[in-house]
């Protein structure tokens, strides 16, 4: 098969290395991808929003499956286009991946089929929101309703903070279109997991779960990043728990979708809050995670191509995956200076002397003149797999040692979470 992943970051690098791995794969190819992707995939500089061009790109070249990573493209239609043109294409419609293009519209969603969740009110102008905030209980959370990039969530512990958040997303438009509409949650508190499911529309198949840190420093502190690194699976979400999550998440989403005739075919990302009462969803995503993914796929032993065909034509097979014994872990290092500002082009050093059992997911870099350079803020996923989370850790840490480049940053705790609740 010929198979075409689009994105060009951490995810979209272990996709498709995931991918070359298959008996199924003939050919891959990576839209716009990176300078890690270029060696397994040939790469076309199309840009993910450019719908167009990416489905006259997988038509010319004869592509028999199209995975597409980024939440952006799915919203913008890319699977029902390359749908309309008979080509098979992993990942929501439109329609359907609104459950992470909209958050009221998810969060309605999870009323309508009584999915355990915070408390919340939405709201379509600032006078009523306003009222509602002087009277509201401190701290809570309030929400753009649409895509901002992970920084539309805002944890207020004061009305002051909750009133000059209000102000930013819908009166001033920090956020654009995402603030049209606003939500304001109860606040959870509790330890996060990532649950992800492949599925079909109907059956279910859930990946290992993980733990995202998404603060940019050491001991989650400072502003969130996209993701310093991940581990999976994560020991707080437990057997039982997983099995809970299953039936109370999974189940009442992906059917109640179904019949309401949206069905979800693709992943489905549930950020899970686990809290003294039992999990409850913080958010859908409708993509896989990045760093998550990379930390997930090393220790999937299914054939993840076949797993897609069977989701993408509505006839997955099997509603559980073999998987790897162990832990793994992804260490992200990121561009001095990120979330914020900081500068590209950097030369990175290091990448040919890492052991074979290391897999360093590139996401943000560029061949520039023969040599490896940096182009985001996050750089690479370095990831290590092992028979005990503690040796994944070490493993990982030994590899991004042997990685240099001006202006490095990566946290050294990834993983704490897990070590302090073995200890
Ligand atoms: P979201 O994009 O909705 O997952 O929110 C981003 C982050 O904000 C989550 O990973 C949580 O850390 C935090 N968050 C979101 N909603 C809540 C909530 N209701 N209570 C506590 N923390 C939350
Ligand atoms: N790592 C968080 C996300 O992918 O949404």
């Amino acid at each position: 098969m010929n198979v075409l992943v689009v994105g060009g970051g951490g995810r979209e690098h272990a996709l498709a290395w995931k991918i070359s791995r298959s008996p199924y794969t003939e050919k891959i190819f990576c839209a716009p991808g990176n300078a890690g992707i270029a060696d397994l995939a040939e790469c076309a500089d199309i840009p993910v929003t450019d719908i167009k061009a990416l489905v006259q790109f997988a038509e010319r070249n004869s592509i028999d499956l199209t995975v597409v990573g980024p939440e952006l493209p799915l919203s913008l239609g890319l699977v029902d286009a390359l749908t309309k043109r008979g080509l098979t294409a992993f990942g929501p419609t439109k329609k359907a991946a609104q459950v992470e293009g909209s958050k009221a519209y998810a969060k309605s969603l999870m009323v309508r089929f009584g999915i355990p969740t915070a408390a919340y009110k939405e709201f379509t102008k600032p006078d009523p929101a306003s009222d509602y905030l002087m009277k509201a209980v401190y701290p809570c959370v309030i929400k753009a309703d649409g895509l901002a990039e992970g920084k539309g969530v805002l944890i207020c512990d004061s009305r002051e903070q909750a009133l000059d958040g209000l102000d930013r997303i819908m009166r001033r438009k920090d956020f654009g279109d995402a603030g049209k509409k606003l939500i304001v949650e109860e606040m959870l508190t509790g330890e996060e997991a990532s649950v992800l499911a492949l599925t079909d529309g109907e059956k279910i198949v859930l990946l290992p779960s993980a733990q995202d840190h998404k603060a940019v420093f050491e001991g989650d502190l400072g502003p969130n990043t996209g993701g310093m690194g991940a581990y999976a699976p994560a020991p707080v979400m437990t057997p039982q728990m997983l099995k809970t999550v299953r039936e109370t998440v999974f189940v009442p989403m992906i059917q109640g979708m179904r019949s309401m005739g949206i069905p979800y075919r693709g992943v489905l990302y549930a950020g899970m809050m686990i809290t003294p009462s039992g999990p409850k969803v913080l958010e859908f995503n409708c993509r896989f995670g990045d760093p998550e993914t990379q930390a997930i796929l090393p220790l999937v032993k299914t054939d993840l191509v076949d797993l897609m065909i069977e989701c993408a034509e509505g006839r997955l097979k099997n509603e559980s995956v073999e998987l790897e014994a162990g832990s793994s872990v992804c260490v992200v290092m990121a561009s001095g200076g990120y979330p914020g500002s900081y500068e590209k082009g950097k030369v990175i050093q290091g990448l040919g002397s890492i052991p074979a059992d290391v897999r360093v997911f590139h996401a943000g870099t560029r061949m520039k003149d023969g040599k490896v350079v940096t182009a985001g803020g996050r750089v690479l996923g370095v990831t290590a797999a092992a028979e005990s989370i503690g040796r994944a850790i070490e493993k990982a840490y030994q590899a991004v040692g042997r990685i240099t480049f001006d202006g490095a940053y990566y946290r050294r705790d990834i993983g704490h979470r897990a070590l302090k609740r073995k200890r």
